[in-house]
């Protein structure tokens, strides 16, 4: 039976570094079909609206999404078609794993940590105004239920995934009421995990041993900003933005994207480094349950890094996005 995913270039290095991940997928000879579609500033320019009805639709139908990175105006514009996709759709926990690839040299060795970011509300709930023109205030929402969602689902996936530990990050010594509510669910929720050990860290100290002492984490469970920061941070421990996929889960759809965003800086010069979108293809097959192509596209990508001959500049290599692509195609098994 074929499959029909719904496919978001993106802009940005999204459409160069999607091509590949495309070209891979395909090469798996996989039965799956793109039903493709634009969304932000592509859309806007071709069709007036940035998140079209047919899109939504698709996502709807097909329940699952591989998407590129999408601009965001900064201070103004419209609002993050991410997030407005993740709110749209339920999709509460981003999951996202930095793990020491064999072959790219980073300062750390060993480091696996997933961390699990609630992805619908916290400081990203859109709630935000501006009552004078010189005080401008945010809300900061925490709800029992999108806490219970994501930190069971951080539970259940350390038991699935063999892990040990779970660690909530928080600042509940400050934001005692929003926090303080998380910590409580976390407390209730590890009860039901006896065999998972769990402990809580304060965020600053967090970030700050993370730097330290990366391999004493395994699974970090933690609100929307904090995730986001924490998870670009753990990236950066493994070799940086580029080799990061993030799977936004929820009970009606699934989308899986990279961590890293548009990269204007290095866009359209072919030199992205497309292994994040690659990651988030094999995350993507592995949830539809085409697990044999989901692990060839994860070993091919490994075999990639281990032979060390074709990397893009962010790894040190001189490869182009496109030379990478066809290196992990050669590698499929
Ligand atoms: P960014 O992740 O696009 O770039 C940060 C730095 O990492 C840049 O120096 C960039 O060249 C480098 N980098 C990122 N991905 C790379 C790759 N695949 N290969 C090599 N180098 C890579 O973050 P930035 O600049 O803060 O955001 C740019 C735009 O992307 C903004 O509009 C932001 O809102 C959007 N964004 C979108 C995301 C998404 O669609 N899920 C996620 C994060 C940001
Ligand atoms: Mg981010």
């Amino acid at each position: 039976m074929c499959m029909d995913i719904t496919l978001i270039r993106g802009d940005g290095i999204g459409p160069e570094v999607m091509e590949q991940a495309v070209r891979i997928i395909k090469a798996t000879g996989v039965p799956v079909e793109f039903e493709e579609f634009d969304a932000g500033i592509p859309a806007l320019e071709k069709y007036g609206e940035i998140l079209p009805d047919d899109l939504m639709d698709s996502i709807r139908r097909n329940r699952v999404a591989l998407k590129g990175p999408i601009t965001t105006p900064v201070g103004g514009g419209f609002r993050s078609i991410n997030i407005s996709l993740r709110q749209a759709f339920g999709l509460y926990a981003n999951v996202r794993r930095a793990f020491s690839y064999e072959g790219i040299q980073t300062p750390f060795r060993n480091v696996d940590i997933l961390t699990v970011r609630e992805n619908t509300e916290g400081l990203y709930c859109g709630i935000e105004d501006t009552p004078d023109e010189d005080t401008a205030r945010s809300v900061r929402l925490i709800t029992r239920k999108a806490s219970e969602k994501v930190i069971r689902y951080a539970f259940e996936a350390a038991v699935k995934l063999g892990r040990k530990k779970v660690s909530a990050a928080h600042k509940a010594n400050i934001l005692k009421e929003t926090d303080g509510l998380f910590l409580r669910v976390f407390e209730d929720i590890a009860k039901d995990y006896p065999g998972i050990v769990h402990d809580t860290v304060i965020i600053d100290a967090c970030a700050m041993k993370l730097v330290t002492d990366p391999q004493d984490f395994d699974v970090i469970v933690t609100t929307n900003l904090f995730g986001d920061i924490l998870s670009d941070l753990t990236s950066g421990l493994v070799g940086g933005l580029g080799l990061t996929c993030g799977n936004n889960i929820g009970d009606d759809a699934a989308i899986f994207e990279a961590i890293h965003g548009s990269a204007p800086d290095i866009a359209g010069k072919g030199i992205a480094n497309p292994s994040a979108v690659i990651c988030a293809s094999s995350e993507m097959l592995h949830h539809i349950g085409y697990e044999k192509e989901a692990r060839a596209i994860e070993e091919a990508l490994k075999k990639t890094f281990r032979e060390g001959r074709c990397l893009t500049a962010d790894l040190g290599g001189s490869a182009s996005t496109e030379e990478f692509g066809n290196a992990v195609i050669d590698n499929l098994g």
